[in-house]
């Protein structure tokens, strides 16, 4: 599959950003079997342009909170990080809107799922076929049943990576309410989710991922441990489990070991270290007492700022409401950085 020069970006971005008066064709080329007109600026001017969006439904995803998060980026920086990437919406969000020119890593403590995006990246057209067949059974719940079982089998770990993949993306579009959640053996248990006609296979959607990935290095492990390697003007936004607003709201079982106010405690340690190295850092989580009282105290530089994000408020997805989030993060906020025509350079380790 031929690359992109460019990402595309989406369109009321490149309104804002390019008035009419620029849009001078430097080329058309032919991507993904659509024509595509480029401006002067390097920027995809087509209506046709597709932006690349989460390819698994993630609780906690960030895509009501884009334009807050957006409003809030360092006016430039280096290398962007991501160690709670969970669907990865800020990422792709970042990448259509062309600011990672240094390009990004990113990871999670949850192997299946990075592993995930690594087979989105390498072998995007192998994985687009098996989910193809997944897809015929879409309605079927004991094909469901049959496939969740296979991580309770002693050969689980010699499947392929590709066959692995789709399993947790068949798995993700067909359970309920979209949950990935663990037991304490590390299985899948969500149940069923009878969904009509579920969306289990967008193969535009995933070579647009797959071409978002390709500058992408993809860490499994601890946000503590892959956050080692940042440097002084690297990026770092956190979106970890979040805070519980009540005994019983916010769900943190996305890891067999969940995330309760040790590791809370421990992220804030994390976050005024690399603040003290250099890092821009953006955290978003629940607001309440107990993130206020953590981040007060981790480090004099951070500013914590209310945002209310349109959340799913109970059990019917229906249902909406706004909650109240906080935004933590240890710079001034100006004008947005300035998008780069799309050359991925190079940064030594
Ligand atoms: C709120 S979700 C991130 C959602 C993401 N921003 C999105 O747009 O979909 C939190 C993520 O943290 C991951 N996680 C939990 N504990 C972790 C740990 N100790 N280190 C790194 N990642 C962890 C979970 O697997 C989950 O994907």
């Amino acid at each position: 599959m031929a690359q992109p020069l460019w990402p595309l970006c989406n369109l009321p971005d490149r309104k804002n950003l390019y008035p009419k008066s620029c849009t001078l064709f430097l080329a058309r080329v032919c991507y993904n079997r659509q024509i595509l007109a480029v401006n002067l600026s390097g920027v995809c001017v087509s209506e046709q342009c597709v932006a690349a969006r989460p390819f698994l439904k993630w609780a906690g995803g960030k895509s009501q909170l884009l334009p807050d998060l957006k409003k809030r980026l360092p006016a430039q920086f280096r290398r962007y990080h991501e160690p709670f990437v969970g669907g990865g919406a800020f990422f792709f969000h970042l990448w259509n809107s062309r600011f990672l020119r240094y390009g990004a890593v990113l990871s999670d403590f949850n192997s299946e799922l990075i592993d995930c995006y690594e087979v989105v990246r390498d072998h995007v057209d192998a994985l687009i076929a098996r989910l193809q067949q997944h897809k015929r059974h879409c309605q079927d719940k004991d094909y469901f049943y049959e496939v969740r079982s296979w991580d309770r089998r002693p050969d689980f770990a010699e499947r392929s990576k590709v066959e692995r993949a789709a399993r947790t993306i068949f798995l993700n579009r067909t359970c309920y309410n979209g949950l990935y959640r663990l037991n304490n053996k590390r299985q899948f248990n969500a149940p069923f989710g009878h969904y009509k006609n579920p969306l289990i296979v967008d193969p535009d959607n995933l070579h647009e991922v797959s071409a978002a990935l390709q500058h992408v290095q993809l860490r499994v492990g601890d946000f503590a441990d892959v956050l080692n390697h940042v440097a002084a003007g690297d990026f770092i936004y956190l979106d970890p489990p979040y805070v519980p607003v009540s005994a019983t709201s916010s769900f943190t079982h996305y890891t067999h070991q969940g995330f309760g106010e040790q590791h809370q405690r421990r992220l804030a340690g994390v976050i005024a270290e690399l603040a003290d190295r250099g890092c821009f850092v953006m955290l978003s989580n629940s607001d309440t007492e107990i993130t206020r009282a953590i981040y007060s105290q981790a480090a004099a530089e951070l500013r914590t700022e209310t945002v209310h994000a349109s959340r799913k408020i109970n059990c019917d997805g229906k249902k909406r409401g706004f909650v109240e989030e906080l935004l933590v993060y240890n710079y001034e906020v100006s004008d947005l950085p300035t998008p780069q025509v799309h050359r991925v350079l190079a940064v030594a380790d």
